[in-house]
């Protein structure tokens, strides 16, 4: 009966000790958190966190208060951490640069442990995520009803005015030459993206209104072209 009460207790305390150890590190900073952003504005508890195109990974750097750029040989340092973190794909992970040069880091929330750099990742690189062959098909669907929809509009009126279309002179996307973009056009006296040839053909031969850069329709027209020349390469500049 004492024995088993005894072995409760060290159960508990070591349960306590795990969770005030993950409490520690996981709480300075907290990922984003208003409260803690306030603290950055004094110098000493600064930190600065910076995020990767993957939105997953995370590396808080203390000491730089958030409001100003990092130096040079900071930012090079974060942003040589967040490039070895991308081996971990589709993981979360966070990392902590402290003070003193140390790099601790955090994968799916597992606790901070030291990492050296240039040294291995202190946790097997986790394998990128495959996609699945339904991840697949719905992909290659939706490209391919883009491209259809710009197919359309190609072969349409409707996008002018006086009822001439894209493919009257250019059938099959011809004379298009994607691949050479961006490239100065004497037309336009500037350097110009295949979206400003498209809508200079809509707003000139067409006399139409010319499409907003985000518009859908431009997608469709530039899926369209580009995947009539795929495999052509890039001959940038190009006349
Ligand atoms: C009346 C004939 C005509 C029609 C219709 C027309 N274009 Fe053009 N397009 C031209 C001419 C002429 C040029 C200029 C070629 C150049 O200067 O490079 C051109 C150039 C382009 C270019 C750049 C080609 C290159 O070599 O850099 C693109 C892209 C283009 N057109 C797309 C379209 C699209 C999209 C439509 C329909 C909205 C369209 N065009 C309608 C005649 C036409």
């Amino acid at each position: 009966m004492r024995s088993i009460s005894m072995k409760k207790i060290a159960m508990v305390a070591a349960v306590v000790a795990v969770l005030a150890l993950t409490f520690w590190a996981a709480s300075a900073p907290a990922a984003g958190g208003t409260a803690a952003k306030k603290v950055a504005a004094s110098e000493d508890n600064a930190w600065r966190q910076v995020t990767a195109c993957d939105q997953r990974k995370t590396v808080v750097v203390e000491g730089y208060p958030d409001d100003r750029p990092l130096p040079e040989a900071k930012a090079r340092q974060v942003a040589a951490l967040l490039s070895d973190l991308m081996k971990y794909c589709s993981e979360e992970v966070r990392a902590r640069i402290t003070r003193e040069e140390r790099i601790y880091l955090s994968v799916n929330g597992s606790p901070f442990v030291q990492f050296v750099p240039g040294g291995p990742l202190p946790l097997l690189p986790v394998q990128g995520k495959v996609p699945t062959p339904r991840e697949m098909q719905i992909w290659k669907a939706e490209l391919a009803r883009t491209v259809d929809e710009g197919n359309k509009l190609f072969h349409n009126s409707k996008l002018g005015t006086n009822g001439i279309s894209c493919d009257m002179c250019h059938p099959n996307a011809s004379n298009t030459h994607p691949e050479t973009y961006p490239k100065f056009q004497t037309q336009l006296k500037k350097v110009a993206l295949l979206r400003d040839m498209i809508n200079w053909c809509i707003e000139n031969p067409l006399e139409g209104k010319k499409l907003a850069e985000d518009d859908p329709q431009m997608k469709a027209l530039e899926a369209y072209i580009l995947t009539q020349r795929s495999g052509k390469p890039l001959e940038t500049g190009k006349h």
